[in-house]
């Protein structure tokens, strides 16, 4: 075991966090305080004598917040997620302040809940669990189809995209697939790289695994979901941002769409990751949304696994060992590289 002296701070930690890290800490030693509260500058006073933060998703890690942890003592934010975008990076360079990240964690993990989705809307498993358990063994409603030969369009096939095509050739489909660069490797085994446009058109099922980023926020517009087949299956594991869901609702309601299956949302931030079953939900969309038969809506859960976890928690603390020993930080955010 390496023996870390330095304390961690995290924020909007979960029991699964807990144990992961506790699990992982065995190899380094560090310690550790949880709190289950977003960083923001409601909280960051209680902060004493740690060394490093480790913040996810939804932490508010802004200037005002950077400059008190500075005032602290600490010395790094380590987020345990790849994106930094709630991270005000200039702010912590002016305060020599490292921030690092996971930039990659199992892959397949995101590709086989794209899976499960796609296999939910199909063949309603979630339906005819629930009519069992009430005694209704009536197969009416619950007609799928076969997804051997159908063709799967791809839109980005990078580490999760290339996982999911791989899955999916596997079920005997044809899988055609967009990327700005064509991937050698996927074409020999069979993947047909094509224009986007003759993706949305050709495919029974897209799934989405491009990044949100200017080019691609609303790519799933009124005009591309236009061009798609009568009755297509979308599915969307990577960004909320990628389908305009105005659009997206109205194509579920003239049967453009046939199913839906989305993992993230535009408005995420306001729902997921906690319980509001006790509360009224005043997003009028994501209620819309879930009141479709044929639409699946799970909480930004497809990273959720064991492997997935783990990995997080050693690459975290990796980083913090890095850091801690004066090393080049390997998975540094970006812009501070
Ligand atoms: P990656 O960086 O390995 O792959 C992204 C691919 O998209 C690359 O091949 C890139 O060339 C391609 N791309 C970029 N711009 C494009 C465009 N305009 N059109 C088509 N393709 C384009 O990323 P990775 O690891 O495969 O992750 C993909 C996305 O999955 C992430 O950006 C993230 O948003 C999402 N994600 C979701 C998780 C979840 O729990 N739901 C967990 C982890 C990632």
């Amino acid at each position: 075991m390496l023996i870390c002296r330095m304390k961690i701070t995290f924020f909007s930690s979960q029991p699964y966090d807990k144990i992961a890290f506790n699990k992982c800490n065995e190899n380094f030693g560090f310690e550790f305080e949880f709190y289950e509260t977003h960083l923001g500058p409601h909280i960051v006073n209680v902060i004493e004598k740690t060394d490093a933060v480790c913040v996810f998703v939804n932490d508010k890690v802004n200037a005002e917040v950077i400059n008190a942890l500075a005032a602290k003592g600490v010395k790094t934010i380590a987020l345990r997620c790849a994106g930094f975008n709630n991270v005000d990076i200039e702010a912590a360079k002016a305060n020599d302040i490292k921030v690092c990240r996971v930039p990659a964690y199992s892959p397949e993990a995101v590709a086989e809940h794209a899976v499960a989705m796609i296999l939910t809307l199909n063949r309603k498993t979630h339906k005819a669990y629930n009519r069992v358990r009430e005694q209704n063994f009536s197969l009416n409603g619950l007609l799928g189809f076969n997804l051997f030969e159908k063709t799967i369009g791809v839109i980005g096939t990078g580490n999760i995209g290339k996982a999911f095509c791989k899955i999916m050739l596997g079920f005997g489909c044809r899988v055609i697939a967009f990327d700005l660069i064509a991937n050698r490797d996927l074409e020999a085994i069979g993947v047909e790289f094509l224009p986007l446009m003759d993706v949305l058109k050709d495919a029974d099922i897209i799934s989405l695994h491009c990044p949100l980023m200017e080019q691609t926020h609303h790519i799933i517009n009124k005009e591309t979901i236009g061009m798609m087949k009568k009755n297509v299956m979308l599915i969307n594991t990577s960004r909320g941002g990628l389908i305009d869901t105005k659009a997206a609702i109205a194509a579920l309601k003239s049967k453009q769409i046939g199913y839906l299956g989305i993992d993230v949302y535009e408005q995420e931030e306001k729902l997921f990751f906690r319980d509001l079953s006790a509360n009224i939900i005043e997003d009028d969309t994501i209620q819309r949304l879930m009141s479709f038969p044929n639409v699946l809506v799970t909480a930004h859960q497809a990273f959720f696994t064991e492997e997935a976890l783990s990995q997080i928690a050693n690459t975290t603390l990796i980083n913090i060992h890095e850091f801690s020993q004066q090393e080049i930080l390997t998975n540094k955010a970006a812009q501070l590289a």
